[in-house]
């Protein structure tokens, strides 16, 4: 950026304080690309204080240099990211707190130049905390007492390195992990060693009463977009500090210490923002803290499938995906219908699901029970039976379209027993490759074999 590109605003300076260097500059970078996109007709939000941040760094370094904001393929790709999370953390902040939401705290993780404490409109009685390191949050606070700027909301602000331990301080100031509350943690986890990630994670589930909401980029989203950084030394300053985040698979890993984590696709965030603001393969992920009692008293559901094998021995499979289990595929199926007998609702939902009326069925094999986040119920504890079937391979037969939307089933496949055995999903049940081999070396149990109840989260799962 050059400084006839400064975005008009309110003159800012820092009433003396130093810029921050290091990783606190990174934070100029995101209060660039919110300058440009408050000055746009087109804009998803409006930032007023991110060009005052912007004025008061040129005016520290003794200005007329602004922030480094060349136009190269990088900066456009990583500033439309940054203007999207923006807008997207800024809806995920009002609907927590709002009366769907239920959170009366909100924690800004690395706050950086985030100014949402001074542009939302914040309902009464929420209280809302800052935290980051000393230089970052002596920097804004001079800025922001320099532009006599007042927060909409009761606001805290501590320094604190979120590598250590910062929930101490945070109770200090107030904060009761009693109550449920909204974390955002936008633009920090790459930042930190994968060892500081988990333990900052774990530690925002610890301080998480029911009802508490995460959000986080979703994984992946950002793999050009941090390509075409890594390569452009006009974001070196950032990229060189950049130790690589949490290494896994946010969702299953939060999956896995017992968050609910829904993902919000490419399709949610064009219908919401536009097409032409979402770049391909871009998400969210908002992770919700169940209730005890949603979780302890889950109601029961009564389901039954098909193990439909063709006469190869492959096996017909979809792909299903639920906020607190994640991808995972299943046998054509599902929840009986009051009344219903399991063999005819196996029958009933294979057909919804599949087209084939042919398809030749056998006796029981196995029932379990498990547990899953039904998208209409909530979590539920699944009774289920499943009984052998045969038909030949072919793809399911006409438009499946509206039963696959109803079913929430993503896709489906054969698979022969070796592709089987190399899935990297969860299968349901679990075991199913163990028990496809033993029915096929025994044939079907003389008795239906009862799994019993088969958890979710098995050891080394994340
Ligand atoms: C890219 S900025 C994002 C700022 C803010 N969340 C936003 O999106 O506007 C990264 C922020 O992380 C902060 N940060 C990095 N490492 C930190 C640490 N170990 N402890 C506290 N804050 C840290 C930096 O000071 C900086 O403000």
């Amino acid at each position: 950026m050059t400084d006839d590109q400064t975005p008009a605003g309110p003159a800012g300076g820092t009433g003396g304080a130093p810029l921050p260097q290091g990783v606190g500059r990174t934070a100029l970078g995101v209060a660039l690309a919110r300058a440009v996109e408050s000055a746009r007709p087109d804009r998803l939000f409006d930032d007023p204080y991110a060009s005052v941040f912007l004025r008061a760094a040129v005016a520290a370094e003794n200005g007329p240099r602004a922030p480094r904001g060349e136009r190269t393929e990088a900066w456009a790709a990583m500033a439309a990211h940054l203007v999207l999370r923006t807008a997207y953390f800024d809806d995920y902040l009002l609907d927590a707190v709002g009366p769907d939401g239920g959170c009366t705290q909100v924690v800004l993780l690395a706050a950086g130049l985030d100014a949402r404490a001074f542009r939302l409109d914040w309902p009464e009685g929420v209280r809302l905390f800052e935290l980051d390191l000393p230089e970052m949050v002596d920097f804004k606070e001079r800025v922001l007492a320099e532009a006599d700027a007042r927060p909409r909301v009761e606001r805290h602000v501590l320094t604190a390195d979120l590598r250590e331990d910062w929930a101490g301080p945070l109770r200090a100031v107030g904060f009761d992990p009693g109550q449920p509350t909204a974390w955002l943690v936008e633009g920090l986890l790459i930042y930190l060693e994968a060892a500081d990630a988990a333990a900052l994670l774990d530690r925002i589930g610890e301080l998480s009463a029911p009802g508490s909401r995460l959000a986080l980029v979703r994984d992946g989203a950002l793999r050009r977009t941090r390509e075409l950084a890594r390569r452009d030394p006009v974001m070196a300053p950032a990229t060189r500090l950049w130790r690589g985040g949490l290494g896994r698979n946010h969702a299953q890993w939060l999956r896995g210490r017992g968050w609910l984590v829904h993902e919000i696709g490419e399709r949610q965030l064009r219908d919401r923002y536009g097409a032409e603001r979402v770049t391909e393969g871009h998400g969210f992920l908002l992770a919700v803290r169940p209730s005890p009692a949603e979780s302890a008293e889950r109601p029961r559901r009564e389901a039954a499938r098909l193990l439909v094998l063709d006469p190869d021995g492959s096996v017909f499979l979809q792909l299903h995906h639920d906020a607190e289990v994640g991808p995972h595929w299943v046998l054509p199926g599902g929840g009986l219908e009051p009344g219903e007998a399991p063999l005819a609702g196996a029958v009933r939902e294979t057909v919804e699901e599949t087209g084939w009326t042919d398809v030749v069925t056998g006796p029981e094999l196995w029932r379990w029970e498990h547990d899953y986040h039904h998208a209409d119920v909530g979590l539920v504890r699944q009774h289920e039976v499943i009984f052998l079937a045969s038909a030949p391979r072919r793809d399911p037969i006409g438009d499946l379209t509206a039963s696959f939307a109803a079913d929430g089933i993503l896709s489906c496949r054969w698979f022969t027993p070796k592709e089987l055995s190399e899935v990297t999903e969860v299968l349901w049940p679990p075991t199913l490759v163990p028990l496809l081999e033993d029915l096929r070396r025994d044939g079907p149990p003389a008795e239906p074999i009862d799994l019993g109840y088969v958890p979710n989260r098995q050891s080394g799962t994340d």
